[in-house]
């Protein structure tokens, strides 16, 4: 696997440039969060990683093979859990066996066995966004790209989702690139973050966080720091309207 490197990035939307001469790298096998306000230009960045969006500018690095997990869990509401991750498995692996097997024990890593026949509108958000959750790791990818897929969940459904997320990065160490505003997960989950702010965007503070991911709490030292000092940073900074 290799870094994926923003260089010299430019995008603009009639005549709004969102972002100017930016640069960011990803590093292989690592977290990295983009951390910013709503509007400062998280969902046009990952686009542009993801070739969703054209920009101007050198983006290198970028597997073929991308998992994508958003805010909404994206299911097929016709097809079954197992029928979910198999839908994007079946390009991937001609062996039927070999895909069941997979997927019952990526089903088993979110804790859902029990609902691997269940339709979506049969689970709550917390298990749609695992069965997201899942159907990106089971996809041979190199590279996933989150945008804001914990929002809107309870405190205690969040606290699951991170643990059965960083349950399933452990085992695959695929290149992440999370995007959000939110403080808590960024601290939780990051090898780095970056914090994004202005117009056009750029990197205002760059912070590392080494500690155990499984281990980490908000309440450790160095996580309880870069918490503060980000959210300081957050509360300094006049929204635009
Ligand atoms: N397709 C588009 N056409 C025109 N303007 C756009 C388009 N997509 C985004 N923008 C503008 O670009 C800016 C950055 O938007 P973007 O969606 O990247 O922000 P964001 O940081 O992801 O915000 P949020 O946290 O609310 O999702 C915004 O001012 C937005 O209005
Ligand atoms: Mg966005």
């Amino acid at each position: 696997m290799k870094d994926i490197v923003l260089k010299d990035v430019s995008k603009s939307y009639d005549g709004l440039t969102v972002v100017e001469g930016f640069n960011l790298t990803l590093e292989a096998g690592k977290i990295t969060c983009l951390l910013g306000v709503s509007g400062v230009g998280k969902t046009t960045i990952l686009n542009i990683i993801g070739g969703l969006a054209g920009s101007q500018g050198s983006v290198s690095g970028v597997p073929e093979r991308i998992s994508y997990i958003f805010q909404n869990p994206t299911l097929l509401p016709n097809m079954t859990v197992e029928g979910n991750l198999d839908f994007v498995l079946r390009s991937q692996i001609k062996d039927k066996e070999e895909r069941k097997k997979i997927i019952a024990e990526a089903i088993q890593n979110v804790g859902l066995s029990e609902f691997a026949k269940a339709y979506p509108y049969q689970l709550s958000a917390g298990m749609a966004q695992r069965v997201s959750m899942a159907r990106a790791f089971v996809y041979p990818s190199e590279l996933i790209l989150m945008d804001e897929p914990f929002r809107g969940l309870d405190v205690a459904t969040k606290a699951r989702l991170l643990e059965y997320f960083l349950a399933l990065w452990q085992k695959s160490k695929k290149t992440v690139l999370l995007v959000t505003h939110n403080i808590d997960e960024a601290v939780l989950l990051s090898d780095k973050i970056l914090v994004l702010g202005g117009r056009p965007a750029r990197i205002s503070a760059e912070y590392f966080l080494n500690s155990d991911k499984f281990a980490r709490k908000l309440s450790d030292k160095d996580a309880a720091e870069v918490f503060g000092k980000i959210y300081d940073w957050f509360a300094a900074v006049t929204p635009k309207s």
